[in-house]
């Protein structure tokens, strides 16, 4: 049984089995097409989580203090079983963009990212709880800093940064009535760098928790990948490299090993180019085979669009490889919604 599961029956506080929640994966192809029961089924569990946290940022904005944080944490559970045995199509609902709840979506993404990769640790399943709700409230302090500097659509002056950065003490501010240090001290710790350069403490690299530096890679990432008002995204693919060259001054290394087993080398939603020329998007990764994700074909060698996408499982098939991955541009207008 993986420690993952374990987190589940933890968190649910019952020895319920994960299959008696969790029907089996449909065929990759209805993932692809959208019609599948089960996608619908995730994707509501999805957006109950974002709408709780939702409702808690929303108190702590218009000053209700203290939030319901069961709510929320009751309804991000009921992801935990998703995530170890549908994790394709929950990591494609991650990579999905958001125009609105950003810190809401944005935290249940992180919340995601991190309890999957977190599956590779070897901590207590207490510190694994603790660490995903960590993860879920990590930005709940976001909601003490005033409406128009998270709603600016320009780079933030100094002043305003300095708001902004007290939101991880804000949030552990909030959190703080729960009595679990080791959570006040995740979401306290999950913007330090291991370079010393991080905030609000500029703790170095030793001093650091090391569930902290996951959170903190994985909350990058998750930044990375997604448009905000005042900019761009980078595709998966560029983010994990992104994240990569942060490591020994942004992130820790094995924050960064982690992160990277959990999404692969070509991350969900990565657009790619086969040796074959055939133009294509991520749809699944495997853990052991880090460059050999599942693809969906969009095109055929001469750039043609197909009727319809192709699925293909790179690691099951010799002498197809990924020959480069392509930036949103290249492929925009035939770039899929792979639900
Ligand atoms: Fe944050
Ligand atoms: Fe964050």
């Amino acid at each position: 049984m993986t420690k993952l599961s374990n987190l589940v029956k933890k968190a649910d506080g019952e020895s319920r089995e994960l299959s008696a929640t969790s029907p089996a994966p449909p065929p990759t192809r209805a993932i692809i097409s959208g019609s599948n029961e089960q996608v619908q089924q995730i994707r509501s569990l999805y957006e109950t989580a974002v709408d709780r946290l939702e409702d808690a940022l929303s108190t702590v904005r218009n000053g209700g203090g203290t939030p319901d944080f069961d709510a929320p944490w009751a309804a991000a559970q009921q992801l935990l079983p998703v995530i170890e045995t549908s994790k394709r199509i929950l990591l494609g609902l991650v990579a999905r963009d958001y125009n609105e709840k950003t810190v809401a979506y944005h935290s249940i993404n992180v919340f995601v990212l991190t309890v999957h990769a977190a599956d590779g640790l070897s901590q207590s399943t207490d510190e694994q709880i603790t660490l995903a709700r960590a993860a879920l409230y990590h930005d709940i302090g976001m909601a003490l800093v005033p409406n128009e500097i998270v709603g600016k659509k320009r780079a933030l002056s100094a002043a305003e940064e300095a708001e902004v950065r007290k939101h991880s003490d804000h949030g552990a501010g909030l959190l703080a009535g729960l009595g679990n240090d080791l959570l006040c001290a995740l979401l306290k710790q999950s913007h330090e760098r291991v370079d010393g350069k991080g905030y609000p403490a500029g703790l170095h690299d030793q001093d650091i928790h090391p569930l902290a530096k996951l959170l903190h890679a994985a909350d990058s990432y998750e930044a990375i990948v997604h448009r905000r008002a005042y900019k761009f995204r980078l595709s998966p693919y560029e983010a994990m490299k992104t994240i990569k060259s942060g490591v020994g001054t942004h992130f820790g290394q094995e924050a960064f090993r982690l992160l990277l087993k959990a999404v692969g080398a070509f991350p969900i939603g990565t657009l790619v180019e086969l040796n074959t020329r055939e133009r294509s998007k991520v749809v699944d990764n495997n853990a052991e085979q880090l460059l050999r994700p599942a693809v969906a074909i969009l095109t055929g060698p001469d750039g043609a669009d197909l009727p319809a996408a192709r699925f293909l499982d790179l690691s099951e098939s010799t002498g197809v490889y990924v020959a480069r991955a392509l930036v949103d541009e290249e492929l925009q207008e035939k770039s899929i919604d792979i639900f």
